[in-house]
């Protein structure tokens, strides 16, 4: 019990899942904020899970407890039996209330006892809430006080512990609280943030949790107190937050408004039955205007739950299909303070880069923000460093690497120079060996759907003399296959790239698919444009790049299970490149550099060993099955090999 597992990823976020007393966590997860009084909690708590698919709550110990029938009740009953709920029960602590009336009433050992008593799966530990306008002082004060209380709370207590994570807006205390809760939380619970969410403050929100994230263990569960907008999930999940909780649900439906995901809606002026959902299909929101007050703020608070639970669901499914930022970016839309926040939140990318994918599936433009995704980010700075020492790069037309074009592309002067060009493509200049790889290579904006746009522009050669016209296929073949391993590895790259490949292409769409060496298929090139390796590919990288560069070690009594195709869990990782992403191709070895097999890396190399459960690397290739699943071919928009790979796929 206790260990975070990581089953898929997109970035930060994750799918995981978290053991408790009374059944998993599964993460990304809600949790509704449910009053410990069953006469003040419109929606009754079994019907969450049956109704909403809800499978765990968080509610107020510290209101349980101040509250005379219900602690007694508590005491006798458990949270479990109060609540009439017998999932995951997390209780809060009263810090909140702290801030909401000025002080509370309660010690930390007592209330932490009380938690304990009543048998919450997880307890908080009473911080201190740390107002967003509090001064450095003020702030370290609280940071320390929460961390001594954690501290003690951990010497008591072997279940699983929330602890808060303050710090106001002061970044280094933000980062500092992230270090100490990691030493003592299971569940590091970003808190003191509410203010900012109803003053829609999301720069403020992503500034500190920017500043928080190096220091949050990756293997403890993320929350973030009083997330309860479903525009934000998106948002916040993009930062790691793996629990949202609250009870705006119930707060906007008192006040008479819906939550959506494309924003807050008032019933008042609803004359149009625009939702199909469910409990609109019982009774459309028209009718529900007319319903007696208290009915209708049930209906309400019903109808935010489920457009809540049903957005975690989707931002669920984005994280497995890689389009996070995208779906992000379209909620953003909600509310000017969120495309304000993703705005601050592409600023601090390097946060986000150690886990950024190496490629996803698909680029799709959605706002102002796309072309500055950490994917983007990193694209171009790794270009830049590419380019060093090359050029002058001509600008080219779009998208070129097809062998009708490189058949008459010049690729060297008369003088026997080489001749370099780049794409000027909207993320900005590609130089053309590179153009297939993400995010460029799949990249779908406006400019791809422009009328004006023309086909491929000749490249000005006006300033160089060329020798005669000749088949050039067959040179930007080696140029392209050279430039790939360079990108992936640098210098050593360079060598193996200049080794004697022979190259088979798409016969309809023209592009490279696999590199074949010594009459051994080696690499297959993936949809993202990179060569992946085939186990005699791994063993040609093996005996090029020296160690560390493209392996992970995996400990003594792993290596049987990993030879044999097995995933390599992360706790038996003993070290490796640490230039590695998820998503990267990895040579798994043995303490002497032996193969054992080709993998995808699951978790960040800096996760790797810190994370006590879950694979840390997918085996995709071994000696008895050397050749790993080749990813199908994009299905062309037209026919013959110079149709352009399809760019369409997905849903509108
Ligand atoms: N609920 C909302 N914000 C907070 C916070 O900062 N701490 C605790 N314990 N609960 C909260
Ligand atoms: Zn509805």
């Amino acid at each position: 019990m206790g260990d975070f597992e990581l089953l898929e990823r997109d970035g930060l976020a994750r799918i995981g899942r978290l053991s408790t007393p009374h059944g998993r966590l599964e993460t990304p997860v809600l949790l509704p904020v449910v009053h410990p009084d069953p006469a003040r909690q419109p929606v009754p708590a079994p019907e969450l899970r049956r109704k909403f698919g809800l499978s765990a709550v968080i509610t107020s110990s510290y209101i349980t407890w101040r509250t005379p029938g219900l602690r007694e009740r508590a005491e006798a009953e458990g949270i479990h039996g109060l609540l009439g709920f017998d999932g995951p029960v997390m209780t809060d602590s009263g810090a909140f209330q702290q801030h909401a009336y000025g002080h509370v009433e309660v010690g930390p050992e007592e209330i932490l006892g009380f938690q304990r008593r009543i048998g919450s799966d997880i307890a908080t530990v009473l911080d201190v809430f740390v107002e967003p306008s509090a001064d450095h002082a003020a702030a370290e004060a609280g940071v320390a006080t929460t961390t001594e209380r954690a501290r003690a709370a951990r010497e008591v207590t072997r279940g699983l512990l929330a602890v808060p994570v303050q710090g106001g807006l002061h970044g280094d205390l933000r980062y500092r609280s992230a270090v100490e809760a990691s030493e003592t939380g299971d569940v590091l619970a970003v808190g003191g943030v509410v203010p900012l969410l109803e003053q829609y403050r999301f720069p403020a929100l992503a500034q500190l949790l920017i500043a928080a994230r190096p220091g949050l263990a990756p293997d403890k569960l993320v929350h973030l107190f009083g997330t309860g907008h479903p525009a934000a999930f998106a948002f916040a999940a993009l930062f790691g937050v793996d629990v949202f909780d609250s009870s705006s649900y119930h707060k906007f439906a008192r006040r008479g408004n819906l939550m959506f995901p494309e924003g807050t809606v008032s019933l008042d002026g609803i004359r149009e039955p625009f939702c199909g959902c469910r409990l609109c299909g019982e009774l459309p929101l028209t009718e529900v205007a007319r319903l007696p007050a208290e009915e209708k703020e049930r209906r309400l608070a019903e109808h935010n739950l489920l457009v809540c639970a049903t957005e975690v669901a989707r931002v669920r499914q984005a994280i497995r299909d890689g389009t996070l930022w995208e779906l992000a970016e379209r909620r953003a839309t909600a509310h000017p303070g969120l495309l304000a926040g993703l705005r601050a939140a592409v600023r601090g990318a390097r946060v986000f880069l150690p886990t950024e994918p190496e490629s996803r599936r698909n680029f799709r433009v959605i706002g102002a923000t796309s072309g500055l995704r950490p994917s983007v980010i990193r694209f171009l700075s790794h270009v830049a460093r590419w380019k060093e020492g090359k050029g002058p790069f001509r600008p080219l037309g779009w998208r070129p690497l097809v062998p009708s074009i490189l058949r008459a592309l010049p690729s060297e002067d008369a003088g026997g120079a080489m001749l370099y060009y780049e794409v000027p493509t909207p993320l900005g200049g590609v130089p053309l060996e590179l153009t297939e790889l993400y995010p460029s290579g799949c990249y779908l904006g406006m400019e791809e759907f422009s009328e004006e746009r023309t086909g491929v522009a000749a490249p000005d050669l006006s300033d160089v003399s060329l020798p005669e016209a000749r088949d050039q296929l067959e040179v930007w073949t080696r140029r392209h296959v050279r430039a790939l391993f360079e990108w992936q590895h640098g210098a050593e790259g360079v060598t193996l790239g200049q080794r004697p490949f022979e190259v088979e292409r798409s016969r309809r769409t023209g592009r490279v698919r696999a590199l074949f060496h010594g009459g051994r298929r080696t690499f297959i090139l993936d949809f993202d444009g990179l060569p992946r390796p085939t186990f005699a590919g791994a063993e040609l990288l093996r005996s090029s790049l020296a160690p560390p560069r493209a392996r992970i070690r995996v400990a003594a009594d792993a290596t049987e299970f990993v030879a044999a195709g097995r995933s390599l869990f992360s706790k038996f990782v003993e070290g490796g490149d640490s230039s590695l992403v998820p998503g990267s191709s990895a040579l798994l070895v043995d303490g002497a550099d032996r193969l054992l097999a080709v993998g995808r890396l699951v978790l960040a190399p800096v996760e790797m060993g810190r994370m006590a459960r879950g694979v840390a690397v997918r085996v995709v290739a071994h000696a008895k099955a050397p050749e790993p699943m080749p990813e199908p071919e994009p299905t062309p928009l037209g026919e013959g090999e110079d149709a352009p790979p399809d760019r369409s796929t997905g849903q509108l």
